[in-house]
């Protein structure tokens, strides 16, 4: 195991009046080793850096590292310097690693703002095994991480101080450039790179949308059932949630729970979680309602990417021309989560705003990150990792359809869209989600009901079935325990 030096100056308790140098030195050190703030194995400073750093004569640092070592707290060797005895008698430590909280403790009265009152966790990407049927998440053993590599490497190597020092808020200019064209070809997203926010995924761009158009009280439009991630954000600036029902067509466009709405959040290309894509009738109508209400769209577009029958379903946003829709997307389901980077693409009288709010709320995302993300992009990687993810999610989702509607007839029904990570099972055998969820966990096979994303009880209970993360084996696995589970 390498040995652990201090590399960060020491930082120690001051000298109370009238105590020699070296006895206060001595004492400092020794309670920060008894405490536990330098662990045993770690390397003391130089003594001559010790003496520089408090102001101290070198003889009087040898003297307190002399009694210390004498006392058994410190060895020394020639060429290694000065370490904490690694085996220090545990019971002379004093404090546990993690200190614990007395009981009885009550945490101090705080004031905090009511925002904290308000925002609750949102539970992100689990680092848990992975079963057949994880929804929401990409085939993350198939990323070319190899390449990734490569291509960090390579700009790591090439980098300057222009790129260690800082970007502008909305990004790193050249991403902002090849995600305005990807988005424009592949998207049909109606923009310039100008008004393209390079942020740390749809997350952040609902943050900042927030910020920028909500007031405690506003009501804003969620589909129902819905994406938790929007609602906490929402709930979170004290937001007014409205559900709205979707139908077959997309989010429904009755007067009422639109009256006076500020903001409305949609995933028109694959409905979240239902899987539905809105209709051309229904997006020019709430293209309009937004238009004559002045309610601003929040276009969710988290996983139009994968469609694997049928044409591309195009972005709202490319219908918009009156500048109501602010369109968002990630690159967690195209490339990998952990990466936090995404994109939200602002109607041009937005981009100060936008800017603005985005350099207090974290200057820019990782500019090394952005310009790695660029370069994978620019040398191909980015299509040609989406191109064979498609083809593979297609296989994996076939096996999926195939094998499940021959095994689980009579106890799901899977719904016909062919798009996205996940599939919707409608539950036929009279089970509630929940019910279903346990009895398959019990079985090893995840699913996750899709009551969890509803406020109000469903007309029909349903399961999502992830079926890109997993092969085929553990999909045909997950099938046949399922019908176990269900029966
Ligand atoms: C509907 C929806 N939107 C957005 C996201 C992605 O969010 P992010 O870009 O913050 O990772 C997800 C991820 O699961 C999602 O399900």
């Amino acid at each position: 195991m390498p040995k652990r030096t201090t590399t960060l100056p020491l930082t120690l308790a001051p000298r109370p009046a009238g105590t020699g140098a070296t006895r206060w030195l001595y004492d400092a050190l020794r309670t920060e080793i008894l405490e536990g703030r330098i662990r045993t194995g770690v390397r003391l400073p130089a003594t001559r850096d010790l003496a520089a750093q408090y102001g101290l004569s070198r003889g009087t640092v040898v003297s307190a590292f002399d009694r210390l070592r004498a006392e058994g707290y410190v060895v020394q060797r020639t060429g290694s310097g000065t370490r904490v005895n690694t085996v220090l008698p545990q019971d002379l430590l004093r404090t546990p690693r993690t200190p614990a909280r007395p009981a009885a403790e009550r945490p101090p009265a705080r004031h905090l703002t009511g925002f904290v009152s308000r925002v609750a966790l949102f539970r992100g990407y689990e680092p848990r095994s992975i079963h057949a049927f994880r929804d929401n998440q990409p085939a993350l053993d198939l990323f070319p991480i190899t390449v990734w590599a490569r291509v960090a490497a390579r700009r790591l190597r090439r980098v300057g101080p222009a790129l260690l020092v800082g970007t502008e808020p909305l990004g790193y200019p050249p991403l902002q450039q090849a995600v305005a064209d990807y988005l424009r070809t592949s998207r049909g997203v109606r923009c310039e790179p100008g008004q393209v926010a390079i942020v740390s995924g749809v997350q952040e761009a609902l943050d900042l949308v927030a910020r920028l158009v909500l007031d405690p009280g506003d009501r804003v439009c969620l589909e129902e059932p819905g994406y938790i991630g929007a609602a906490r954000v929402f709930e979170a600036v004290g937001a007014t949630i409205v559900p709205v029902p979707v139908d077959a067509e997309g989010i429904t466009l009755g007067a009422r729970p639109w009256r006076g709405a500020r903001l409305a959040y949609v995933t028109p290309a694959h409905q979240f979680p239902l899987g539905l894509e809105m209709s051309l009738p229904r997006r020019l109508a709430l293209l309009e309602r937004a238009r004559t209400a002045g309610t601003l769209i929040f276009e969710d577009d988290y996983d139009a990417e994968y469609r694997y029958a049928g044409r591309p379903v195009p972005a709202l946003q490319g219908l918009d021309h009156h500048g109501v829709v602010l369109f968002s997307g990630t690159f967690s389901k195209v490339l990998f989560p952990s990466l936090r980077l995404g994109y939200l693409v602002v109607p041009p009288d937005l981009v100060d705003r936008v800017t603005a709010a985005k350099s207090v709320v974290s200057r820019h995302a990782s500019l090394l990150d952005q310009a790695v993300l660029c370069d994978f992009i620019a040398d191909g990687h980015f299509g040609r990792h989406l191109r064979r993810m498609r083809e593979i999610y297609a296989e994996r989702l076939g096996v999926l359809l195939r094998e499940g509607r021959a095994q689980l007839e009579g106890l799901v029904e899977i719904s016909d869209i062919e798009a996205g990570l996940q599939a919707v099972g409608w539950l036929a055998n009279g089970m509630t989600g929940v019910a279903a969820q346990r009895a398959a966990a019990g079985r090893g096979v995840e699913v996750t009901p899709i009551s969890r994303y509803a406020r109000a009880p469903l007309a029909r209970e349903g399961l999502h079935l992830g079926f890109a993360a997993v092969d085929a084996n553990e999909i045909r696995r997950g099938v046949r325990e399922l019908s176990v589970a269900l029966s």
